[in-house]
C-alpha cells in the first residue's frame, strides 16, 4: 500500500475502490416517524462519490435503545423503504452502503423511550441523572434477535454490509465495562463473560447473514478502546476483546478515537500508538480501521504509519463532501469549515455543530 487511495479488498472478495471511509455520524435529522429526511439523502448522496464506503449513521434496532432526536429507526419492517432510500443514495455515487445498527442502553432519552424505561447492563443511574433498569436475561435475548433482525433489514434494504456499534459507551460497551456491568449471571464478572453480550449479536447478525445474504455482505464491529472511569474498560481488556474479535466471523474491526494519534492512557505495556498495538494484536486476521482527526493529506500519511488498512473520516467530510476526489486530483481541501457554503448539511446537524462550538473545526 503506497496510499489510501488504492483500491481494497475484503477476506471475502469484495473490492472497494480506495481505503477510505465515510466515519458514522449521527445527523438528528430523520423525519417525525424516524424515517430518513430528504435533508439526509441529500446529504449521503453529496458524500458518496469519493469514499470507498459509506457507514450511516447508528440506526435503533428495538423502540427502547434510541439514542438521539431525530435518529433513524430500523427497528421494524415498516423502516425498509426509508433503509432503501439511503443505500440507494450511497449507491448512487459508487461508494459500498453500510448501515450502522445500534443500541443507546443506558444513553437512550428518556423522553424518546417506551414508558421512559432506559435499560442497561444494570440497575444504576442514567446518563440523563434518572434511573436505568437491569435488562432482564430474555429481554438480553430479544437485543439480540433484534441485531439480527435489523441486519435482515439492511439486506432486504440493499445495503452491503452493518457495522455492529460496540462503542461511544451504548449498550454494548455499557455489557463490556466493568464500570457499567456488575451483573452475576453469564453476562458479567470475568472480561470474557462481559463479552457474552456482544458475542451473541455477532452470531445473531452472522445467522441473518448465512439466511437473507451471501458471503459478500460486511459485517464490522465498532469499538472503543478505553475508559476513564476506575472500573472502566483498559486498554489491557481491549486488547483481549480485539483478540477474540479478529477470530469471529467479522469482515473488518473499526476503532472509535477523536485523534488517530491518541497513546495508550491505562495499559501495561509501552504508551504507544493505540491504533499500532491494536493493529499488532490483530496481526493480519481481520481489516483494521483507523479513524480520528485526519483533515489533510498529510494527516493522512501520518495515519498510514500506525498501520490502519483503511481510514475513517467524519468531521473532515462534512467540511469537505468531496475531500477524496479533491486529494486525488492533487486539488486543496479546507481543513475548517466555510460557513459561507452551502455543504448540503442538515439543519439540525447543523445546530448541534454550532451548539457544540469546537467540535468541528471552523463552525461558528
Ligand atoms: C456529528 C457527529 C456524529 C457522530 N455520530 C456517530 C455515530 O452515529 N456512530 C459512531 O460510531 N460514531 C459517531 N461519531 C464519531 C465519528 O464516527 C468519528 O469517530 C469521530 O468524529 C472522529 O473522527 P473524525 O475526526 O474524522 O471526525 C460522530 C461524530 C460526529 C462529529
Amino acid at each position: 500500500m503506497t496510499t489510501y487511495l488504492t483500491p481494497f479488498t475484503f477476506n471475502n472478495g469484495v473490492t472497494i475502490r480506495n481505503r477510505y471511509v465515510m466515519a458514522p455520524m449521527t445527523t438528528y435529522s430523520a423525519n417525525a416517524d424516524d424515517t430518513v429526511s430528504d435533508a439526509e439523502i441529500t446529504y449521503y448522496r453529496e458524500r458518496s462519490y469519493g469514499v470507498g464506503a459509506v457507514i450511516t449513521a447508528c440506526a435503533y434496532v428495538i423502540p427502547n435503545g434510541k439514542g438521539f432526536p431525530g435518529q433513524i429507526s430500523a427497528h421494524s419492517d415498516e423502516y425498509i423503504p426509508s433503509l432503501k432510500r439511503i443505500a440507494d443514495a450511497i449507491h448512487d455515487g459508487g461508494a459500498k452502503a453500510i448501515l450502522q445498527i445500534y443500541h443507546g442502553g443506558r444513553q437512550a432519552v428518556r423522553e424518546l423511550v417506551p414508558n421512559g424505561d432506559v435499560v442497561s447492563a444494570i440497575d444504576s443511574i442514567a446518563a440523563d441523572g434518572g434511573v436505568t433498569r437491569a435488562l432482564t436475561v430474555e429481554e438480553i435475548g430479544e437485543i439480540v434477535v433484534a441485531f439480527g433482525e435489523t441486519t435482515r433489514r439492511a439486506i432486504e434494504a440493499g445495503f452491503d454490509g452493518v457495522e455492529i456499534h460496540g462503542a461511544n459507551t451504548y449498550l454494548l460497551q455499557q455489557f463490556f465495562s466493568g464500570f457499567t456491568n456488575k451483573r452475576t449471571d453469564r453476562y458479567g464478572g470475568s472480561v470474557e463473560k462481559r463479552m457474552t453480550f456482544l458475542l451473541e449479536i455477532i452470531d445473531s447478525v452472522n445467522r441473518a447473514k448465512v439466511q437473507y445474504a451471501d458471503d459478500q455482505f460486511i459485517i464490522g464491529y465498532r469499538f472503543s478502546p478505553e475508559e476513564p472511569e476506575e472500573d472502566g474498560i483498559t486498554l489491557d481488556e481491549t486488547v483481549q476483546l480485539v483478540d477474540r474479535l479478529a477470530d469471529e466471523k467479522l469482515d473488518y474491526l473499526h476503532i472509535s478515537l477523536g485523534d488517530f494519534r491518541a497513546e495508550a492512557r491505562r495499559y501495561s505495556g509501552e504508551k504507544e500508538n493505540r491504533i499500532k498495538i491494536l493493529k499488532r494484536v490483530i496481526d493480519g486476521r481481520v481489516p483494521f480501521i483507523g479513524v480520528g482527526s485526519i483533515y489533510s493529506p498529510e494527516d493522512a500519511k501520518e495515519a498510514m504509519e500506525t498501520g490502519a488498512d483503511l481510514l475513517a473520516l467524519g468531521r473532515e467530510l462534512l467540511i469537505e463532501p468531496h475531500w477524496v476526489e479533491k486529494v486525488a486530483a492533487g486539488e486543496p481541501v479546507s481543513t475548517e469549515m466555510d460557513m459561507s457554503r452551502d455543504n448540503e448539511i442538515p439543519e439540525p446537524l447543523m445546530n448541534m455543530m454550532k451548539r457544540n462550538v469546537g467540535w468541528v473545526p471552523g463552525v461558528k
